[in-house]
């Protein structure tokens, strides 16, 4: 395979060489990340028909660290607001000897459908699909704890808010079982889950207090309120004192536990400042790794003897 679409179906070997090869791009003593000729040639074009500030961000610079062209489309004022079909839009790039599109869309399933079209010599990666996967988020974020826990086997992970327009939850419990962790759990009111949520491998909760205890990481996510119905979003301060993360509440985690958040964090709605800000959180340290974590998928989707995603 040459496209990085989802974590569904990829073993633990090939993760482990995705955080290998990252780890090799990072360099742990300061976090800098050395620049390599590995793409030079290739023109990798970032499509985000959504919006971003850290995928987007952390995909250029990652695509420019592999020295490789790298064009960002500006969807807003592309020729996509004169009516052209996102097919037209891809075969008209395409005509510019395009190597690589990065691709995120608020359909599920759109990446898939953009790699079933494109020719062959072209990788899509997926930089986040509707509600379905956000594979290199949770691959930075597999990363990110590796980095600071060591080992995946004793841990236990709370994925903690709305699992159920979460396409970084869904791709986050797929990687942390394949890794092998001893327990995922999800935290959610029960509208914010999706049905039959534990068949995906994990333990669930609807109180707080009781899935927190003994936990090794705490994951948070914002209410996704671009891909709710207004029926379904809870009062701000009411899911606060039920689901956000204080100081108060993290102090039921283990002592070590780390605090992480994909982004964007909306403070006083999942996390106070204190928290957000505070010793125990990694999450500005997500967002660095995202660039060592994408030039590895990038790397070896073009590379055919790391072709394996
Ligand atoms: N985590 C994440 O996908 O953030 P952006 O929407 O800013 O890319």
């Amino acid at each position: 395979l040459k496209h990085f679409l989802t974590i569904e179906g990829l073993d633990k070997a090939l993760l482990t060489e995705i955080l290998d090869r990252a780890e090799s791009f990072a360099s742990m003593s300061d976090q800098q990340v050395k620049k390599v000729p590995i793409l030079r040639g290739k023109t990798i074009v970032n499509l985000f028909f959504e919006n971003s500030t850290r995928t987007r961000t952390t995909f250029e610079l990652a695509a420019k660290r592999l020295s490789a062209d790298v064009l960002s489309i500006n969807i807003a004022t592309s020729a996509t607001s004169k009516g052209e079909s996102l097919l037209d839009t891809i075969r008209n790039l395409e005509a510019m000897f395009v190597d690589m599109f990065v691709v995120r869309h608020a359909l599920s399933g759109a990446a898939h459908f953009i790699a079933q079209q494109v020719a062959p010599h072209i990788s899509v990666i997926n930089a986040g699909d509707g509600q379905h996967a956000h594979p290199t988020q949770a691959m930075l974020d597999m990363f990110t704890i590796r980095q600071l826990k060591k080992d995946f086997a004793p841990l236990k992970v709370a994925i903690i808010g709305d699992i159920l327009h979460s396409r970084v939850a869904r791709s986050e419990i797929i990687a942390l079982n394949t890794l092998g962790v001893a327990e995922v759990r999800v935290i959610a009111p029960k509208t914010l889950l999706p049905a039959h949520v534990e068949t995906l491998g994990v333990k669930v909760f609807h109180n707080l207090n009781d899935g927190l205890k003994d936990v090794d990481v705490v994951m948070m996510l914002r209410l996704q309120k671009e891909r709710m119905s207004s029926a379904l979003l809870p009062s701000e301060s009411e899911y606060f004192k039920c689901f956000g993360l204080t100081e108060e509440k993290l102090k039921i985690a283990r002592p070590d536990a780390i605090v992480m958040h994909p982004g964007p964090i909306n403070r006083g709605v999942e996390i106070d400042s204190k928290v957000a800000d505070g010793p125990q959180s990694v999450i500005l340290k997500q967002v660095s790794n995202g660039i060592a974590v994408r030039m590895a998928v990038m790397a070896m989707a073009m590379q055919p003897q790391g072709a394996s995603l």
